[in-house]
């Protein structure tokens, strides 16, 4: 039963990778340049479609690992906040919805906003800036999200097996460096 529950845990995790694919989606989006302003919309409506849909798998997550520490400690919970790398996995679940929330019922809606209102078939400019602006801070939420999850994958493979601090702290600044990359460049060969 804890391996099936496991098993259930990393599909969820493999399907967290949205902020990273959100990287690159954006940051062809800013290679593509100016467009037609249904095709801006039509972007932000398949960027606010993914955001919803984290919402679930980010519920799923939290529950399933719930399940695999009471699996695993005969449904004892004590582990929550005894167990290091728990208490940091559990940290990054909730920077996670932090950041998922502000950008979703912050940045997204806005960002809607200034796109409805257009009549005619481009952005004029002082629109295209402020959507810009608001871009680039969803973009930074995308890259804060992408950190954390990686943070989170380093935490759970040590809850069985823990790792050195020093291979830790290696690890978690190669997830910053990969986050990073992932911000400025959009990864085009997937790792740089
Ligand atoms: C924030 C997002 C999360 C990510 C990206 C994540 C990632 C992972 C990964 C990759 C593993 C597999 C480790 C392995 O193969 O040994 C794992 C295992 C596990 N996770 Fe998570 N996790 C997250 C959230 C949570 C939360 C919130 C909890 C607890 C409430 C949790 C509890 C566990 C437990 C108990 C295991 C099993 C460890 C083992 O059997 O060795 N996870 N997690």
């Amino acid at each position: 039963m804890y391996q099936v529950v496991l098993i259930f845990h990393i599909v969820n995790v493999v399907l967290m990778a949205a902020p990273y694919y959100n990287l690159v989606v954006v940051s062809e989006r800013s290679k593509f340049g100016p467009a037609h302003v249904q095709v801006d919309r039509y972007f932000e409506q398949i960027v606010r479609g993914i955001l919803f849909r984290c919402y679930f798998i980010q519920w799923s997550v939290l529950l399933l690992g719930l399940l695999l520490v009471g699996l695993h400690n005969n449904w004892s919970f004590q582990s929550l906040l005894t167990q290091w790398q728990l208490l940091i996995k559990e940290a990054a679940w909730v920077a996670i919805m932090v950041v998922h929330n502000l950008v979703y019922f912050g940045i997204q809606p806005r960002i809607e906003a200034l796109l409805r209102g257009l009549q005619g078939e481009s952005i004029p400019p002082e629109i295209t800036s402020r959507v810009t602006t608001l871009r680039i801070r969803r973009k930074q939420g995308a890259a804060a999200c992408f950190f954390f999850v990686l943070v989170a994958v380093i935490m759970g493979v040590q809850i069985s097996r823990p790792l050195g601090p020093g291979t830790t702290v290696a690890l978690t600044l190669l997830a910053l460096l990969f986050a990073w990359r992932a911000y400025r460049s959009g990864v085009q060969y997937g790792w740089v």
